[in-house]
């Protein structure tokens, strides 16, 4: 059966507070709207359709950055649920097969939840994804004839008995492309909020012969988000899913609490993380990798056995093979370091490549930047770069070399040799004691006087 998706993505979201549309605030580090169509896309939908409306142009480019064929229709004016799936008539065109209609705004329907979904169609015209309401507060009520969906009566027109019904719509609603279009264009106004609204379509449906009924699923999954405080009870929520699934799959973590994920952190069995590290989008970490404590990472892959922090920033492009160290202090952007090697204290290594065993002494700096372009700086293996080395980009240098301390490296070295680079030591005897009695008098007379 194909399938395609409908998200409703045109609202306003007020109680946000923000000029960014409220379907491109984050979840861990990926927007709401990429959740809901991540979830979907497992189902591996023939079309996407995304309805936009407020910040139309920002939520067309956010669509179509997860999924480059979205499809983006307008609804330029906000008359209701039923009246936004209508606009994605036109994209349904020629389409044949069912239409699950999401909203872009409650990122964590499973896609276990809309197989379920999927399923109940064979048996029924219209299945909308309900759930039993702790709360039922606002939501619209489903109205229930044994397991046949009779209608869904929204919370501003129903009787006190309706109000008493804690079975509540989702928004979810799954039928044949052909059967929706023709139940929404039946789908009138006349209601408390003088809106069309999409859940309608199930007493229109039951009318005309059809059936209807709903699957359900944990009240968690459809929690949708309103504010920013719900949007940070999300993330919270998401958070603590993402910790455990790592966890049940072999992760150690001595603190999950203080451990954040992103939508797309890969973690492998045995890979340890310490307290009080984050994971930016991007990342990849191998079996039995660790990383210490306060540690920062985005788009980096960290092989096996390698070892990262305590204190490390791993920037995108960081890329690390198996037993590498990378100490305290430390920031690795767009930089390979090859097996073995280490970079253990405060250092910066950008736009480079590092060979195998390679030794990166404190303090060295790539200078990578000239203040308009970026340069490469390419070391070999078995290396040893002295402490405080300034490489100054573009610059190569060799196999089994040396730079010595406080090396400004301008010009490449050769394999096998030694760069040094410095202003040569003079001493100058018995100066630093009388420098320093001069210094002492000198402050005894201005506290005297
Ligand atoms: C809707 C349902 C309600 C359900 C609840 C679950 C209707 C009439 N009611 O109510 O039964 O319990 O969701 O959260 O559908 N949107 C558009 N264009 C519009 C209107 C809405 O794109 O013209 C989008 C919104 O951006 C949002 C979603 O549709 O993502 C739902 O709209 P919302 O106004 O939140 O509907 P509710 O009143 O919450
Ligand atoms: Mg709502």
């Amino acid at each position: 059966m194909s399938i395609a998706l409908v998200i409703l993505a045109a609202g306003k979201g007020t109680r946000m507070e923000s000029d960014l549309p409220k379907v491109l605030h984050k979840i861990g580090g990926a927007p709401l709207l990429h959740h809901a169509m991540l979830s979907a896309s497992a189902l591996e939908p023939e079309r996407t359709i995304v309805v936009t409306g407020h910040g139309a142009e920002l939520v067309e480019a956010a669509a179509q950055e997860f999924d480059a064929d979205a499809i983006a229709v307008r609804q330029t004016e906000q008359l209701g649920t039923a009246h936004a799936v209508a606009q994605a008539r036109d994209a349904l065109n020629g389409f044949e097969g069912d239409v699950i209609v999401l909203y872009g705004d409650t990122p964590f329907i499973t896609t276990e939840t809309l197989e379920q979904m999927i399923a109940a169609r064979a048996a029924h015209d219209v299945v909308v994804l309900g759930f039993e309401a702790a709360d039922p507060g606002r939501y619209g009520r489903l109205i229930m004839d044994g397991t046949s969906l009779s209608r869904i009566v929204e919370f501003k027109d129903a009787s006190d008995e309706e109000r008493a019904v804690t079975l509540c719509n989702s928004g979810v609603i799954c039928a044949d492309a052909a059967t929706l279009l023709e139940l929404i264009a039946a789908v009138g106004n006349d209601n408390a909020a003088g809106e069309y609204y999409l859940p309608d379509i199930v007493g229109i449906a039951n009318g005309r012969g059809l059936t209807a009924t709903a699957v359900t699923c944990r009240e968690a999954e459809t929690l949708g988000i309103n504010s920013r405080m719900e949007l940070a009870a999300a993330e919270a929520l998401f958070q603590q899913t993402k910790r455990r699934e790592l966890i049940e799959d072999g992760v150690m973590m001595q603190a999950p609490d203080t451990v954040f994920l992103s939508f797309d952190t890969i973690i492998g069995r045995d890979a340890e993380i310490e307290p009080n590290v984050v994971f930016a989008p991007g990342v990849t970490i191998e079996s039995g990798a660790r990383i210490r404590a306060f540690s920062h990472l985005e788009g980096a892959h960290v092989s096996r056995g390698a070892i990262v922090g305590p204190f490390a920033r791993l920037r995108p492009g960081a890329e690390l093979a198996e037993n590498v160290h990378i100490g305290n202090f430390v920031e690795i952007k767009n930089a390979s370091i090859d097996e073995g090697a280490k970079v253990n204290h405060l250092t910066y290594i950008g736009d480079a490549e590092i060979g195998a065993r390679t030794n990166i002494g404190a303090g060295t700096i790539t200078c990578n930047y000239d203040g308009v372009m970026k340069h490469k700086t390419i070391i070999g293996r078995d290396t040893f770069i002295g402490s405080n080395t300034m490489l100054v980009a573009p610059v190569t240098v060799g196999n089994e070399a040396m730079t010595a301390t406080a090396t400004t490296v301008t010009k490449d070295v050769p394999d096998g040799a030694m760069a040094i680079a410095r202003t040569e030591q003079s001493n100058k005897p018995g100066f630093a004691r009388k420098l320093f009695s001069m210094l002492r008098a000198k402050k005894a007379k201005q506290a005297k006087g």
